[in-house]
C-alpha cells in the first residue's frame, strides 16, 4: 500500500486523526469528542489541551488500525497549524512533527479553514471548483470564492459572533446543553419558527454577517416573557431563533451567488449539520454540495485531504513549525 496521508487535527475540543489516499479516498476518520467541556458550558482551553495530550497517540493508532495501515504505509503527515486554541493546536503540531522527523516523512501544515473548504474535494463524490463556499462553525463564519484546490478568496465574514456561537449562546439562554446547535435543532423541531420575529442582520451591507443583535434580542425576549411564559414558549423560541440564523446565512449566500455569478454552492463547518439550513440552501436554485455530517464538523480527513494539494515544509521549517491562533486572512 502506498500513497497514504496521515492527518491530525486538534484545533479545538475534538482529537482527530485520519488516513486518506492521495486520490482523496477516506480510509479512516477517527474523531474523539472530549465531552468534558459540557459541564462548563463551553470549551476550556487548558482542559482541551491536556485531554488532546492524553488522547492523540491513541487516536492516531486507531486511525492507522482502521485504515489497515501502519506508519510504513504513510507517505505524508498533515497537521492543522491554526487558527484555533494554541495550546490545543500545539499538541497536534508536536505529534505530527515527531512522527515526521522520526520516520523521515514530509510534513504539511494545513490551515483549519482550508481544511473545511477541502472537505468538499474528498471522495466518493468530490465537488470540484469553481463554487461558492459557506463555512459556518463555532469559531468562524465566512463566504469564500473557491476556484482551485489550494486557497480561496474570502468574500465576507462575521463582524462579531460565529453562527455556531450564536447557536451555543442561544442554547445556554434557553437552558439547553453545550454544544448548542444540535440541542436547539432538537427543541426547534417541536416549535413554530414564525412565532417570534428575530432580527436577521438585514441592515449589514455586503456579504458580511452579524449575530450579536440576534443574541441580544433573544435575551430580551426571554426576559420580557418572564419565567413561566418563557418556559411554555421554549420550543417556539428555539424554532424562531434557529430560523433567524438560517435566514441570515441563506440571504447572504443568495446575495453572494448573485454578485459572483458562481453557479454552485458548498457548505461546511459544524453548523452545516443543521437540518433547517440544509433544507433552506437546497431551494436556492443552484447545485449544492453538503458533505456528510462527520466531514462538516471538525475532523482530520479534511486536513489530510487538503495536504494533497499543499507543498510539504522543508526539514528546517518542519522542525520549527509553530501554531497560530488567528490566520493570515484575519479569520
Ligand atoms: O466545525 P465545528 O465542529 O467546530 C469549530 O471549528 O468550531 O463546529 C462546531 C459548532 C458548534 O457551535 C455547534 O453548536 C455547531 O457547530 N453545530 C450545529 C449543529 N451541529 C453542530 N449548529 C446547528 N445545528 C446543528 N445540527
Ligand atoms: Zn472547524
Amino acid at each position: 500500500m502506498s500513497g497514504l496521508v496521515l492527518g491530525i487535527e486538534t484545533s479545538c475540543d475534538d482529537t482527530c486523526a485520519a488516513v486518506v489516499t492521495t486520490d482523496g479516498e477516506i480510509r479512516s476518520n477517527v474523531i474523539s469528542s472530549q465531552g468534558v467541556h459540557d459541564r462548563y458550558g463551553g470549551v476550556v482551553p487548558e482542559v482541551a489541551a491536556r485531554r488532546h495530550l492524553e488522547l492523540v497517540n491513541l487516536v492516531v493508532d486507531d486511525a492507522l488500525r482502521r485504515a489497515h495501515a501502519d506508519l510504513d504505509d504513510i507517505e505524508r503527515v498533515a497537521v492543522t497549524q491554526g487558527p484555533g486554541l494554541v495550546g490545543a493546536l500545539l499538541v497536534g503540531v508536536a505529534t505530527a512533527k515527531g512522527l515526521a522527523a522520526a520516520r523521515g516523512l514530509p510534513l504539511c501544515a494545513v490551515d483549519h479553514l482550508q481544511g473545511h473548504v477541502s472537505a468538499n474535494f474528498l471522495g466518493p463524490e468530490p465537488f470540484e471548483p469553481p463554487f461558492l463556499c459557506l463555512i459556518a462553525s463555532g469559531g468562524h463564519t465566512f463566504l469564500a470564492r473557491v476556484e482551485g484546490h489550494a486557497g480561496f478568496e474570502v468574500l465576507g465574514a462575521t463582524l462579531d459572533d460565529a453562527a455556531g456561537e450564536a447557536f451555543d449562546k442561544g442554547a445556554r439562554m434557553l437552558g439547553l446543553p453545550f454544544p448548542g446547535g444540535p440541542a436547539v435543532q432538537r427543541l426547534a423541531s417541536e416549535g413554530d419558527p414564525e412565532a417570534f420575529d428575530f432580527p436577521i442582520a438585514a441592515g449589514v451591507p455586503g456579504l458580511d454577517f452579524s449575530f450579536a443583535g440576534l443574541k441580544t434580542s433573544l435575551l430580551y425576549r426571554i426576559r420580557d416573557l418572564g419565567e413561566e411564559r418563557g418556559a411554555e414558549c421554549r420550543a417556539d423560541l428555539a424554532a424562531s431563533y434557529q430560523r433567524a440564523i438560517v435566514e441570515a446565512l441563506a440571504r447572504r449566500v443568495e446575495r453572494a451567488l448573485e454578485q459572483t455569478g458562481l453557479p454552485r454552492l458548498a457548505i461546511g463547518g459544524g453548523v452545516a449539520a443543521n437540518a433547517a439550513l440544509r433544507e433552506r440552501v437546497g431551494v436556492l436554485g443552484v447545485e449544492v454540495a453538503v458533505p456528510p455530517l462527520e466531514l462538516c464538523t471538525d475532523n482530520a480527513a479534511m486536513i489530510a485531504g487538503a495536504a494533497r494539494f499543499a507543498e510539504p515544509l522543508d526539514r528546517a521549517a518542519a522542525l520549527a513549525l509553530d501554531a497560530y491562533a488567528t490566520g493570515a486572512r484575519g479569520l
